[in-house]
């Protein structure tokens, strides 16, 4: 039976205060709170009669690749322009905190930005991929490209072509991202799944619990009946297989949680 609270509990504390190996999944929600919308917020500009979801496919860049490119182009320039939050702060403290103690934090994220190790964390996998690298749709070679000139503050108001793959002359170039119906990397995943094993406490932040198999991971924790505890303002399809349910922004809880690991 979940228990809800707004604040770390005394029994979250304890759980904290002893865990030595800790694993922790991220969604779009530890982000919100440094300005990147996450995947079920409306849209505006160029996008607005699109949800992220309707983007991130292979048909979507097959059908309309310039509307696809310059969304991740743009997002790409939204997330180069804001910075880590309190959230991802704690994550990384914790993490060398445990560190220090010869234990472990492993952070695995479905998020493609760059957040947590800008704010001084490892990441052990990005389930994902990362929206900061290149590769060519026919021949795969990965390449490197500027940075992209947007304002990430405002949409832009024309879309511009995927360019050119200069490997193969065949291909144009596309985010290196996971898009629905794609395959995770084997080894993010396989990491993942070892981290969650070996834990001693699991924490699922801001994520909907939608997306397999990314959302099947907390099962791993569950089947071990290792504490599960979700931080999120709101209930998802994760809750009922959570031990806690701490109801708030990442920010504010996860500095309260790093608190009580001291
Ligand atoms: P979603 O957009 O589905 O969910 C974001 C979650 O963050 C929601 O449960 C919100 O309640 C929560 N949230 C909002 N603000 C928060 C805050 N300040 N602190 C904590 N939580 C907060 O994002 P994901 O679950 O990450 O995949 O989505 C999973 C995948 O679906 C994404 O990686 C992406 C997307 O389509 C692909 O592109 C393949």
């Amino acid at each position: 039976m979940v228990k809800e609270a707004e604040q770390i509990t005394d029994d979250v504390a304890e759980l904290v205060a002893s865990a030595h190996r800790v694993a922790v999944l991220t969604g779009a929600g530890i982000s919100a709170e440094s300005g990147v919308p996450t995947f079920r917020e409306a849209q505006t500009g160029l996008w607005e009669r699109f949800s992220a979801e309707d983007l991130a496919t292979v048909e979507a860049f097959e059908n309309d690749p310039a509307l696809v490119w310059t969304w991740y182009r743009w997002r790409q320039s939204l997330i180069q322009a804001v910075e880590p939050n309190p959230g991802h702060s704690a994550l990384a403290d914790w993490q060398a905190q445990l560190r220090a103690r010869q234990g472990e934090l492993s952070i695995v994220t479905q998020n493609v930005d760059d957040l947590h190790e800008r704010a001084g964390a490892e990441v052990l996998g990005h389930l994902h991929g990362s929206i900061f690298t290149h590769r060519c749709v026919e021949c795969a070679e990965p390449a490197e490209l500027p940075a992209p000139q947007y304002n990430g503050f405002e949409p832009p108001s024309d879309s511009e072509q995927p360019p050119a793959c200069l490997a193969c002359a065949h291909g144009v170039l596309r985010p290196n991202v996971v898009w629905f119906g794609e395959m995770l990397p084997a080894e993010a995943f396989e990491d993942a799944s070892a981290a969650i094993r070996s834990a001693d406490l699991v924490l699922v932040v801001g994520t909907s619990g939608i997306v397999q198999p990314a959302a099947s991971l907390p099962l791993l924790a569950m089947e071990r009946r290792t504490p599960l505890v979700e931080v999120n303002p709101e209930p998802t399809e994760l809750t009922e297989v959570m031990d806690y349910s701490l109801r708030g922004p990442s920010g504010t809880l996860l500095a309260q949680m790093v608190q009580a690991s001291r």
